[in-house]
């Protein structure tokens, strides 16, 4: 049986207990919910792909409590301690060189020289990490090719029975995964767009590069992320007749991402209204332009992934 639980100390010492023991538990992050595991542990870490079903071993994100625990395991350069310093506890992850003699899973890494880290802005996280003393490494909380969870009902719904333990944060704030950005050479790269806009880290470190298209760059980032049952439609002016229409902006629609055309809100709602949205029976799934600026990336980003479909 599957326990959604609030957090409180008895919650937050079982979780604990469910890490040392090789487990997993689905905890909250400011941006999606994660499903963690002891980053140490190979066993537990190869549980993580187990319960996602998914196909293949793909590097996961690392998390840390602190900059000075992340400093343990890679090596930091002068860029990453900028960006820590703005940036960190908070949505964006940092590729960086593994430390020789970081202790961390090599499954967590598939393998790779290199290390994706991150310090979650989420109180339980946070709380978690510290008391358990070790790095998590902690994917999206859901079926391998489904929508990220951004609440512990969510997470129910994809998972089930399959982990023991859901703590229960709340909806999340931020809404889509953390940017990824890879300052293993000597011009730095985003690989995946996300919570922080690419804008704000130019402001800090220059100009980075932004990988474009659908190529897959980092290993393991499918196209395909997660693909609604029914088609879907973008950049889309007028819904066609049967097709749900999501909107954004001031505009005439029964879902909307933002109807104040906020970018920072759309991210917050985009998964949970995807998710409202996949009925079978309608004809499909229309979506209104989102501006490519700011979090707008992020956004275009999974919505492309999702109308993606492969053979
Ligand atoms: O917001 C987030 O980042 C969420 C929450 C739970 O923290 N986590 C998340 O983790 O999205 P995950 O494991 O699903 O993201 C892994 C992504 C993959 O696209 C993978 O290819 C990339 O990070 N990645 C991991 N290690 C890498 C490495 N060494 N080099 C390049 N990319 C890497
Ligand atoms: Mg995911």
């Amino acid at each position: 049986m599957v326990a959604i639980a609030c957090f409180s100390p008895e919650v937050l010492h079982q979780a604990c207990a469910l890490l040392t023991a090789g487990g997993v538990v689905a905890i909250p992050t400011e941006t999606v919910y994660g499903l963690a595991a002891d980053a140490t542990n190979d066993k537990a870490v190869a549980k993580i792909y187990a319960v996602k079903q998914r196909p293949e071993f793909n590097p996961l994100i690392i998390h840390c409590h602190s900059a000075q625990q992340a400093k343990q395991y890679v090596e930091f350069d002068s860029r990453a301690e900028k960006l820590a310093d703005i940036f960190w506890p908070g949505p964006i992850t940092f590729v960086l060189k593994r430390r020789s003699d970081s202790p961390l899973s090599l499954l967590a890494s598939s393998g790779l020289d290199t290390l994706a880290i991150r310090i979650p802005a989420h109180p339980v996280a946070q709380a978690l990490i510290k008391a358990y003393s070790k790095p998590l490494a902690a994917p999206s909380a859901n079926l391998s090719q489904t929508i990220s969870p951004t609440s512990a009902i969510d997470v129910h719904a994809s998972l089930g029975n399959r982990v023991s333990l859901i703590i229960d944060g709340g909806q999340t704030r931020v809404g889509v995964e953390s940017t990824i950005i890879d300052l293993t050479e000597e011009n730095p790269k985003i690989l995946r767009p996300g919570g922080i806009a690419v804008e704000q880290i130019q402001s800090i470190i220059g100009s980075v590069e932004v990988e474009k298209g659908s190529r897959i760059k980092a290993p393991g980032m499918m196209v395909r992320h997660y693909a609604p049952s029914v088609p879907m439609r973008l950049n889309v002016a007028t819904p066609e007749n049967g097709e749900l229409f999501l909107g954004f902006g001031h505009m005439e629609s029964e879902y909307n991402l933002s109807l104040s055309g906020n970018l920072e809100e759309a991210a917050a709602n985009l998964f949970r209204l995807m998710r409202l949205m996949d009925q079978p029976g309608i004809k499909g799934i229309a979506v209104a332009p989102i501006p490519q600026h700011g979090l707008g990336l992020a956004i275009n980003d999974r919505l492309t992934r999702a109308a993606t479909r492969e053979g």
